[in-house]
């Protein structure tokens, strides 16, 4: 969707939105309208619609208006990107191309109204490609939104905020592809796309380059696979000489559970297991977009698990790079196996300030947190807040586990280093515990698991049903609070 600005409104325009405070409606509603909102109950609580028509000029129109809440409200941003949702919720396939928001009475600024054009831009998206028979007024007609009356600087502060959108929106859309179409080699050979010409540099690993490196634990995974796993770092360096923000994404892009096959009912939802790798994308996507100021890389480690002749068994014992061993005694605990790797070689490659993983990695933290909260494990109060801090900022949220020592002996081994699950009790955590093995002690470092939010079965906030994109946000704003100047 094309969002562009305009000094008037363009002529004939058969669709007018208006967002407004709680209380308030535009001076263009007439009587009947005044009394259609006040029958529908309609109070301008953020995110709530009420529209009608009205004549214009000798011309009918149609008047959407888009509550924003109470002026004050400390979720003020959230809320505006809530009525900006609702206006492309409503209106997107009702057969208008264009979208007037008229925001001359709105009193926002820049940064208010960019958040009201967010909300906007991510409500509309839809990943319809493979539905070829949809009725035409099932199909997206809406194209682009004209602002009028926008507040100064709504450009500059739009333009940041449109990098964010298409990285929430890369994110979206390589969760939503399914497992055919997006596997480690594809996956890398997408952002190779969509990274052109941005500046960033691409860095691949092939299983020949893993395997000379020693990664017998991420590789171990991809084995039963006939597609070939991959790492792919992308970095940017946007900052001065500090050492760099490290991003590391669990990207298992189909999690049949191997040779521990899962149960059929749901395993579809498994091509959503690379929405930790989706995340960092989108997120370094967003920061490179909008040239952050700050040195970044995010890695993400890119496997099929699959249970063919030569998959890995339980009982089978890998050496991880970092020259540890590992029993394997469960094959679905896969996304830990990928991450030991993953993580190890970007703190020996990058040599990282700090490192931040995304990985949809235990139902338990959905069965902890729901889909409310992602699950927060640290070796760091600081990075910890900042995350907290940031995820609150701009609706990701993460809420804080614990880790430590008693847990930490749940997954020692009679005959490797380590085994790959823990007992019943705590599974995100003792999960979390087998990362941290893989951690150098002075790296501060963040694990946050996804498995709840990556993936939303009803609509949400700015989503319809499917992929959130979440994370991205998490990842551009604690770069733009903590590492650019
Ligand atoms: N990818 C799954 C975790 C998951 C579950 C993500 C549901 C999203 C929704 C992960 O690889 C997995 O299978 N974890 C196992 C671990 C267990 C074998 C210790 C789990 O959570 O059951
Ligand atoms: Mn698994
Ligand atoms: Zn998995």
């Amino acid at each position: 969707m094309k969002i562009q600005f305009s000094q008037s409104r363009p002529q004939g325009a058969r669709l007018i939105a208006h967002v407004v405070d709680k209380g308030k409606l535009p001076s263009a509603t007439n009587a009947a309208m005044r009394a259609g909102a006040e029958a529908a109950r309609f109070k301008g609580n953020a995110g709530q619609t009420f529209d009608g028509f009205v004549e214009d000029g000798g011309e009918v129109a149609r008047l959407a208006i888009a509550g924003a809440g109470d002026r004050n409200d400390e979720a003020r941003l959230a809320n505006l990107e809530k009525a900006g949702a609702a206006l492309t919720g409503k209106f997107q396939s009702t057969g208008d191309k264009d979208m007037v928001l008229d925001l001359t009475e709105s009193g926002l600024s820049a940064q208010e109204a960019a958040h009201v054009l967010l909300g906007l831009r991510l409500r509309n998206w839809r990943y319809d490609i493979y539905r070829t028979k949809l009725k035409d007024e099932q199909k997206v007609t809406l194209e682009s939104v004209t602002v009028v009356g926008a507040p100064e600087g709504i450009e500059a502060a739009w333009a940041d905020t449109e990098a964010l959108a298409e990285g929430v929106e890369f994110t979206r859309e390589l969760v939503t592809e399914p497992a055919n179409i997006i596997y480690p080699e594809s996956f890398v050979e997408r952002c190779k796309e969509r990274f052109e010409g941005t500046g960033a540099e691409l860095i691949v690993l092939d299983e020949d380059e893993m395997t000379k490196l020693g990664m017998g634990s991420l590789l171990g995974v991809g084995q039963g696979s006939s597609r070939e796993s991959r790492i792919l770092a992308i970095r940017w360096n946007g900052g001065g000489s500090e050492a760099p923000t490290a991003f590391v994404g669990k990207g298992v892009t189909f999690d049949t559970g191997g040779i521990s096959i899962k149960p059929g009912p749901g395993m579809e939802d498994m091509k959503w297991d690379m929405g930790g790798a989706g995340a960092v994308a989108g997120g370094m996507l967003a920061l490179v977009k909008r040239k952050a100021k700050a040195n970044v890389v995010g890695v993400m480690g890119l496997v099929e698990n699959m249970p063919d002749g030569n998959a890995q068994r339980p009982g089978d014992v890998v050496t991880s790079m970092s020259g540890q061993t590992i029993e394997i005694l469960n094959t679905d605990a896969e996304g830990r196996l990928v991450l030991a790797d993953a993580l190890h070689w970007t703190q020996q490659e990058f040599q990282p300030s700090r490192v931040v993983d995304f990985a949809t990695l235990t139902g338990a933290i959905i069965i902890s947190l729901g889909n409310e909260y992602a699950g927060l494990f640290s070796n760091n109060d600081q990075l910890s807040k900042d995350l907290a801090d940031a995820g609150e900022a701009v609706g990701d949220k993460v809420w804080r586990m614990p880790l430590g020592k008693a847990y930490d002996k749940l997954i020692d081994s009679p005959i490797a280093d380590m085994k790959n699950i823990g007992g019943k009790g705590a599974g995100s955590i003792t999960a979390a515990q087998f990362l941290q093995r893989f951690i150098a002690d002075d790296t501060p470092w963040a694990h946050i698991d996804i498995a709840g939010m990556a993936w939303s079965d009803k609509p949400g906030r700015t989503w319809g049903k499917g992929a959130t994109g979440y994370g991205v946000r998490l990842i551009d704003r604690l770069v733009s609070d903590t590492a650019e100047g």
